[in-house]
């Protein structure tokens, strides 16, 4: 076992954690964190991706024993407590880019990560950015438009300050 602090949407933490498990089950089963998905286990899909110390990772390729000291961020904070939107998710829900929903915590994670690097991407970007993520149901076309809007209608901006309020990271 080892022993971690970090935080979690900006909550602080502190666990034993088996030195093997991945921390994609870390937060699924030993948190009760489900938003985050479980695809393929493999590091190919995406559907796990959370973001720990600003970067988008695949949580099935990272231990949770390597969380000490890590900011990490998931779905869960991302709407408001009183459920309200974010801009991105906001978009999603728009422009139709959500399905059976599999891949969309996912999806709006490498969203998020990609706005904090680049608050205007074009199209290309905003490909590179999700290559990483499979969507088997939308075809891509209403995610790529959702996330092109959300930059139009301000997300990095909200996402800038969230992260400063401590809201998020
Ligand atoms: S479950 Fe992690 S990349 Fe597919
Ligand atoms: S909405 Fe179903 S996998 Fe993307």
């Amino acid at each position: 076992m080892k022993h971690v602090k970090f935080t979690l949407n900006g909550k602080p933490f502190e666990r034993e954690v088996l030195e093997h498990r991945t921390l994609l089950h870390f937060l699924r089963e030993d948190l009760g964190y489900t938003g985050t998905k479980e695809g393929c286990g493999a590091g190919e899909c995406g559907a796990c991706t959370v973001i720990m110390n600003g970067e988008a990772v695949n949580s099935c390729l990272v231990l949770a024993a390597e969380l000490d000291g890590a900011k990490l961020e998931t779905i869960e904070g991302e709407a408001a407590a009183d459920g309200s939107l974010t801009i991105l998710q906001d978009s999603f829900d728009k422009h139709h880019a959500v399905q059976c929903g599999y891949c969309t915590a996912g999806m709006i994670m490498s969203a998020k990560d990609l706005l904090r690097r680049n608050a205007h991407p074009d199209r290309h970007a905003v490909i590179e950015g999700i290559e990483g993520n499979f969507c088997r149901c939308t075809g891509y076309e209403q995610i790529i438009e959702a996330i092109l809007d959300a930059a139009d209608n301000g997300a990095a901006a909200e996402i800038a300050e969230r992260t400063k309020g401590g809201d998020n990271a």
